[in-house]
């Protein structure tokens, strides 16, 4: 969690950084600061609150230099007010740390460092960093990167750290766990938690590695790992547009990027099927015979995509799946060996739940699989292959595209493994290659403006509500889960999803007058019994809000208002279907004044266990 910039060059230190921070805020926003290394010393200048309440500090009173680190915090140790924020230096202010992970073993670091007389300013575990530094930097005889070095022999834990010292034109940074990019320019250079805060400086970046310890001067860098043996890392060059991770025209990154889906299933689906062969080309060296059963693990939104995954997997290619929340999977002792395949499924890759979770079963010997947006993440290192869903980067910490990619990758995955392994007659499978190769079209469909304002109708007329219920039948269920969860993210109104069969055997009697119940009510096998569970919705005086295919007549009868959705084969209408379910959550917040992009206690990216 947290996001941490870094700048060592000749521009104004604290522009890099503040523009870093920006784009980073998605990382964490309960506090921000700055350290610069101006003529008179290190200045560190940090906020509680959003990075502008930093900004208007800043505003006040300039400060100027050429050295900076800055960091935008998520808190996991101490309340987020301006002490526990970030950098923390020493008393004398000649060592300033940013830390981004936990410290597991700072208690009694702290209590050491206290007998040796140390006094600390905050209640943070990352504080311990700058007093170990300070101790070692005077046994090591004023050498900073062979201090941070020792320093972090002795930590337990996940970190990405950055230290300066007024003394060094020089940043020392390193990672273990938590991610770090380095940015590489001439006459300059930059680090940072993530590359969209260094795409308008530079495009050529270095990815560190677990262990890694990088010294950054005006003039370059070198890299070593944590016991000193100099590594070459590759500089790889980065051909995103820097505009792609602006908001476009949009009011908040979560709309564009809802209206940016057709454009991002295009780029998970195109160049994998092929139409004249009917076959589906993944570029994966996994051998589809070489297992007899899958674990699809993730957490939140993309655990979610893992569930359509299970439903399409095992329909099309009869592999038994199971899929599992990564925190939980870990300590299960699920049983896993070398005809397991394991699929991880990330926007981010550094999800710590998922990465450990995968980390477990590779000791089993499983062969793993990433189903993961962002490029070079660490998971993405550590799997046996890739399945890219190329959504391009995901800003709203409400995840929206890259949920509907990666179902458009389960299916890729799917329809691939049912060819595989001759379990997908080939009439369907064509029909199944057709029905993907229309989802970009249908999406766009979903979007059209009087698509878009009948919804924002149906919000403005429930978003009073104080609970919802969403249900959802056989490969919708996990929309109904999706659509659950991204109303409470957003508008913190409370929502629960079933089964709509498992309705009657508990939430029935939750439902009276005031509770709008969304029900997924599409194309489907199961269709009739769904308008059963409308019916029993509607016999306890509740409200209904059906979600119908284009051309339905049946299930609108029975419903107070309706959604309608373009039409779509049962198997893909997972992705079809939650867009209009973003829409209704996403008007449903603004309406009543959220901050959709940065919803409270959230971060875009867990890396915290
Ligand atoms: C919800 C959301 C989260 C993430 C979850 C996993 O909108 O964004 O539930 O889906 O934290 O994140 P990734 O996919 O980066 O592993």
């Amino acid at each position: 969690m947290c996001g941490i910039v870094g700048y060592v060059g000749y521009r104004n230190a604290r522009e890099v950084l503040i523009s870093g921070l920006a784009k980073l805020e998605y990382r964490g926003y309960d506090s921000a600061g700055v350290a610069v290394r101006t003529e008179t010393g290190l200045t560190v200048r940090k906020k509680a609150g959003k990075l502008a309440n930093l900004v208007a500090d800043l505003d006040q009173d300039q400060i100027e230099g050429t050295l900076g680190i800055g960091h935008t915090r998520w808190a996991t140790h101490g309340l987020p007010n301006d002490r526990n924020a970030h950098p923390h230096a020493t008393e004398d202010g000649r060592i300033v740390i940013i830390h981004n992970g936990i410290i597991e073993n700072y208690l009694p670091l702290k209590e050491a460092l206290q007998e040796r007389g140390h006094t600390f300013r905050s209640d943070t575990d990352s504080e311990v960093l700058a007093h170990l530094i300070e101790e070692k930097y005077a046994q090591e005889d004023g050498h900073l990167e062979r201090a941070v070095r020792a320093a972090l022999k002795d930590v337990r834990g996940a970190y990405g750290i950055v230290v300066t010292h007024v003394d060094h034109q020089e940043i020392v940074a390193a990672r273990t766990v938590s991610p770090l990019v380095m940015g590489v320019g001439e006459g300059e250079m930059f680090l940072a938690s993530d590359v969209p805060a260094l795409l308008p400086y530079t495009r050529d970046m270095v990815y560190l590695h677990d262990g890694d310890l990088v010294v950054l001067h005006q003039d370059g860098y070198h890299i070593t790992t944590l016991d000193g043996t100099p590594v070459q890392r590759e500089v790889s060059h980065i051909d995103w547009d820097a505009e792609a991770a602006e908001k476009g025209g949009f009011d908040t990154y979560m709309l564009k990027e809802i209206h940016e889906q057709p454009q991002a299933l295009t780029n998970t689906l195109m160049g994998r099927l092929h139409d004249e062969t009917g076959e589906v080309r993944l570029d994966i060296t996994l051998d589809p015979a070489s297992f007899d059963r899958v674990h699809i693990v993730a957490c939140g939104t993309a655990y979610y995509a893992g569930l359509v995954g299970e439903y399409l997997i095992e329909q099309l290619a009869r592999v038994p799946v199971e899929v599992d929340v990564a925190s939980e999977y870990r300590y299960r002792q699920p049983i896993v060996d070398e005809r397991t395949l394991v699929i991880v499924v990330s926007q981010s890759g550094e999800t710590i739940d998922t990465l450990e979770a995968l980390r477990e079963a590779k000791k089993s010997g499983a062969r793993t699989l990433g189903v993961i947006n962002a490029k070079g993440s660490s998971m993405t290192r550590e799997v046996d292959d890739t399945l890219y869903i190329h959504a391009g980067p995901e800003i709203g910490v409400a995840s929206t595209k890259a949920y509907t990619s990666m179902v458009g990758a389960m299916l890729l995955l799917a329809l691939w493994l049912g060819r595989a392994r001759g379990t997908l007659a080939t009439e369907r499978g064509q029909d199944l290659l057709h029905a993907a190769r229309e989802l970009p079209r249908l999406v766009e469909e979903s979007l059209t403006p009087e698509r878009v304002a009948a919804i924002e109708a149906v919000a403005a007329k429930y978003k009073d509500a104080r609970d919802y219920l969403f249900l959802g039948r056989g490969v919708n269920a996990p929309t109904a889960f999706e659509g659950a969860l991204k109303l409470k993210e957003i508008s913190y109104i409370h929502a629960e999803a079933y089964a709509a069969g498992e309705m009657k055997h508990g939430p029935i009697a939750l439902i009276d007058a005031s509770l709008p119940v969304v029900v997924i009510a599409t194309e489907s096998v199961l269709l009739e019994k769904t308008i059963s569970n409308i019916q029993e919705v509607r016999a306890r005086a509740g409200r209904v809000i059906a979600l119908v295919s284009e051309g339905d007549v049946e299930a609108s009868r029975h419903a107070d208002d309706v959604i309608v959705v373009p039409r779509a084969d049962e198997m893909v209408s997972p992705v079809v279907n939650v867009v209009a379910l973003q829409l209704l959550s996403y008007f449903t917040a603004t309406l009543l004044g959220k901050d959709v992009d940065k919803p409270r206690n959230l971060a875009k990216s867990v890396t915290v266990e």
